[in-house]
């Protein structure tokens, strides 16, 4: 698996901030929902781990109008157009690896860490000092609430990309899908609380891709990267082409939409303090 995923400015794959603000509606869809999960003090220091091209971090401003709000991520071009497109919004943007937020941020600064579809984009020898750093800036007594990939996320289209890639001699299985088990086991050995405050789960949910262009964009903005970074030119067209070809003929509904198995792995975590250590 490639160490970074064609995020940073020399990889010849990376994430396009148009096309992914275009294609990311399947997740914004979920936001409200993250959101009341999610009590927010008015004046709480909120990180948003991964914040992609900002658009859920200017809803984190909205809900903490006396605080701070700050979007960190790894891809230069994402936090160039967030920094573009939200002049408005009291938000700071930086780039910034998940890996590295300790050395970047002083200890002990963020009541809450938000995370949303990220932490499955880094290896699973590596998400131990992504928490490790996660642990670092929150308070005492703050909260880390992250969703992303668990086991079995997209199992079918996983397979087939899976096989295509294989097939031109590209990765496989490029993602981290955790069981909750195993991830309730690196949070707690990493000294977060669960408690009874807070959960890790799996959650399935069913996404809906209106028609073959939605589907074509969602893979091409978010799912097919993963794959092509560590492809050369000629591979990544015949992946591409015969991926894309396969996902619309095998997963395509009578009505010609596409119903995806999203498998969420939610969490919510807490740094103990005094009172619940
Ligand atoms: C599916 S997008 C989600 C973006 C945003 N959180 C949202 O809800 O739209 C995944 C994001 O993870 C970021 N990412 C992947 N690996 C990362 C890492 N190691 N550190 C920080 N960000 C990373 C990518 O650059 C991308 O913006």
């Amino acid at each position: 698996m490639a160490a970074d995923h064609g995020l940073t400015a020399g990889g010849r794959v990376s994430w396009d901030p148009a096309l992914y603000g275009a294609n990311n509606a399947h997740h914004r869809r979920h936001d409200d929902d993250f959101l009341a999960s999610l009590p927010l003090p008015a004046a709480a220091r909120v990180l948003d781990l991964g914040c992609g091209v900002g658009d859920f971090t200017v809803r984190l401003a909205s809900a903490v109008p006396e605080g701070e709000v700050i979007g960190v991520d790894a891809a230069a071009a994402l936090i160039a157009a967030a920094r573009r497109e939200r002049v408005d919004a009291a938000v700071r943007f930086a780039v910034c690896r998940a890996q590295d937020v300790s050395a970047t941020f002083p200890p002990d600064h963020f009541d809450v860490v938000v995370s949303r579809a990220v932490l499955h984009w880094i290896t699973a020898e590596e998400q131990e000092s992504v928490l490790a750093g996660v642990w670092q800036v929150l308070q005492p007594g703050g909260r880390f609430r992250a969703e992303f990939g668990g086991r079995g996320q997209l199992g079918d289209l996983v397979s087939l990309l899976d096989e295509e890639s294989d097939r031109v001699g590209g990765p496989v299985r490029p993602w981290y899908f955790p069981t909750a088990e195993e991830y309730r086991g690196l949070l707690t050995a990493a000294g977060f609380r669960i408690g009874s405050s807070g959960w890790v789960r799996l959650v399935r949910q069913r996404r809906s891709f209106p028609d073959q262009s939605a589907l074509t964009g969602f893979l091409v903005s978010q799912v097919l990267v993963a794959y092509e970074i560590a492809m050369t030119a000629d591979q990544l067209r015949e992946f591409r082409g015969r991926a894309t070809g396969r996902a619309i003929r095998e997963l395509r509904r009578a009505d010609g939409s596409f119903d995806l198995d999203f498998v969420r792995l939610d969490l919510m975590a807490i740094r103990p303090n005094a009172e619940n250590a």
